[in-house]
């Protein structure tokens, strides 16, 4: 399982720390959120904020963009060192512009994630099987940490899974929002690869918290 700790939810007052106990935590990513106060209501970093966190942490830089414009925003982050980006299918209108953004991604040399938010019908990322690199199934309303986790998810996951097995895709899926150790953990049996998580890895001790996800190696 590749955890993905949210620096949303890490502690800005103390931020040496915290990044030194998540560098040497069990995350292989570290997830960043960018909001525009558009798509959704609020508003978070921009590209000189990822180009600290590139020096400051060698983790790989999975970018989430809940941006209404994901082509300028895409080209921005990927200057600024994203090794994935993923954007919202609610935020482009037609299939075309969906499949010439995953490819103007790639050609930045990045990851391409499509994500859909939790009321989202899960056939909008049907015809980008084969295309994107990564699913990222929503389990709360995105804008905010600290919601709860939506049950319905699980089925999501599951039908995604099964849709990417049957066509050879060798995809990821990541969920992203309310993860713990116990939500995280039906999101695994449903087949997810990825667990994006920020309460509940900053409010806890780090280290602790990410092992905790890290269902695989606690076989
Ligand atoms: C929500 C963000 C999440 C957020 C998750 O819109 O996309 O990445 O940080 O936070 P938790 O894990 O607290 O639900
Ligand atoms: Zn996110």
């Amino acid at each position: 399982m590749i955890v993905s700790p949210s620096v949303l939810s890490l502690d800005y007052s103390d931020t040496k720390q915290q990044l030194e106990e998540l560098n040497q935590s069990g995350a292989q990513w570290l997830h960043f959120d960018v909001m525009d106060g558009a798509f959704v209501p609020n508003l978070t970093f921009g590209p000189d904020i990822l180009k600290a966190f590139c020096k400051a942490s060698p983790l790989f830089k999975d970018v989430h963009l809940m941006v209404a414009d994901p082509f300028f925003f895409a080209e921005v982050f990927a200057k600024a060192g994203a090794e994935c980006i993923t954007f919202h299918v609610e935020a482009v209108d037609s299939e075309e512009k969906t499949h010439a953004l995953i490819q103007t991604i790639h050609g930045f040399g990045a990851k391409a994630g499509l994500s859909a938010k939790p009321k989202t019908d899960l056939a909008a990322l049907r015809p980008y099987l084969q295309e994107a690199d990564l699913f990222l199934i929503m389990s709360v309303e995105p804008g905010f940490g600290g919601q709860s986790f939506m049950e319905g998810s699980i089925a999501r996951i599951a039908q995604l899974r099964e849709w990417l097995d049957a066509c050879g895709s060798d995809a990821l899926i990541e969920v992203d929002g309310g993860i713990n150790a116990t939500t995280g953990r039906l999101c695994a049996d449903a087949g997810a690869d990825v667990l994006v998580a920020g309460s509940y890895v900053f409010k806890n001790n780090i280290k602790e918290a990410v092992a905790s996800l890290c269902f695989d190696e606690q076989l």
